[in-house]
């Protein structure tokens, strides 16, 4: 019997390649395809899957986030789609407590100055920043990522307020010194954080984004740090990746990193591992990967 066709959108790590060369045949159009390993750079939507083919049974995406796939397209065309959660929660959360850090202590200021030789000299009042202990910080989205993120600051002494759907989410946001997302990207979060979110955010108060760009509306976000309307901004996403709004390049209360949240070596294997089990799952075995959102 001949093997199922996988289309894989991207380059992967050699042993998750590996691992796919093993069950399936591997195929350079998404067209006859019988699974798709996507990775969130890919829009999986109604017509991605109709020229796939009515042969098309399962959507691995190689990320947690799903808003990249037409999710009502796929259940009406009876097509699995799975997902790659709880291998990347350390990876994630670990980089927002970095991103805090790295945005509250300047450090990425202090490596800007030196770099552009610029002069500086040990002193009492030099570029001060703040600590996270003491501190409170929200985290909008208390899933794996957030509470996961929430236990790393609470071990460096923060206070933590844990903001889902229902949650007084103003309440929140008028104690915070550190607003961290971690929602999923739905109708419902998109551009969560406009204008009139960061102006119930305290003037000392940052914001951190390792969830999705369009949480946030970049163009509120600018105005906001331009006007001091919050204190700072720390983010790993962007609304049109790969761009990023020249004026966030700009500001020195800015911290950026080009979407690395679960860019380690073993935590990216271990993504495209779980993804090669679902499409095993379906095409192979015939079940529903305990993984699958639809
Ligand atoms: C990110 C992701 O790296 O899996 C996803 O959906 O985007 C993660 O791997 C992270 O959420 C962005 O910091």
């Amino acid at each position: 019997m001949s093997r199922p066709r996988v289309h894989v959108t991207g380059a992967v790590p050699a042993r998750v390649a590996a691992a796919l060369a093993e069950r399936f045949q591997l195929v350079d159009q998404p067209q006859g395809a019988d699974g798709v390993l996507a990775l969130l750079t890919t829009t999986v939507d109604a017509a991605y899957v109709d020229a796939a083919g009515p042969q098309l049974r399962v959507v691995a995406n190689y990320a947690v986030g799903v808003d990249n796939v037409d999710l009502e397209a796929a259940r009406e065309r009876g097509i699995v789609v799975a997902n790659t959660p709880d291998v990347l929660t350390h990876a994630t959360a670990e980089l927002a407590l970095t991103l805090m850090l790295t945005l509250l202590r300047r450090v990425a200021e202090g490596d800007r100055l030196l770099r552009r030789r610029g002069s500086w000299t040990f002193a009492l009042e030099f570029m001060l920043g703040e600590s996270l202990a003491e501190r409170s910080v929200a985290i909008v989205g208390p899933g794996r990522i957030g509470l996961a993120t929430a236990q790393l600051v609470e071990c460096l002494g923060a206070r933590t307020a844990l903001c889902g759907r229902g949650d007084d989410l103003a309440a929140a946001l008028a104690d915070a010194d550190v607003v961290s997302l971690h929602c999923p990207l739905t109708p419902e979060t998109y551009h969560l954080v406009d204008a009139a979110f960061l102006a119930r955010m305290r003037p000392r108060a940052v914001l951190i984004n390792t969830a999705r760009g369009a949480v946030v509306d970049e163009r509120a976000l600018v105005d906001a740090l331009r006007n001091g309307v919050i204190a700072g901004a720390a983010l790993d996403v962007y609304e049109e990746e790969p761009d990023v709004a020249p004026e966030l390049l700009e500001l020195e209360n800015v911290v950026l990193s080009p979407h690395l949240g679960s860019a380690t070596r073993s935590t990216r294997e271990a993504m495209g591992m779980l993804a090669v089990d679902a499409l095993v799952a379906v095409l192979v075995d015939g079940r529903r990967p305990a993984n699958a959102v639809v």
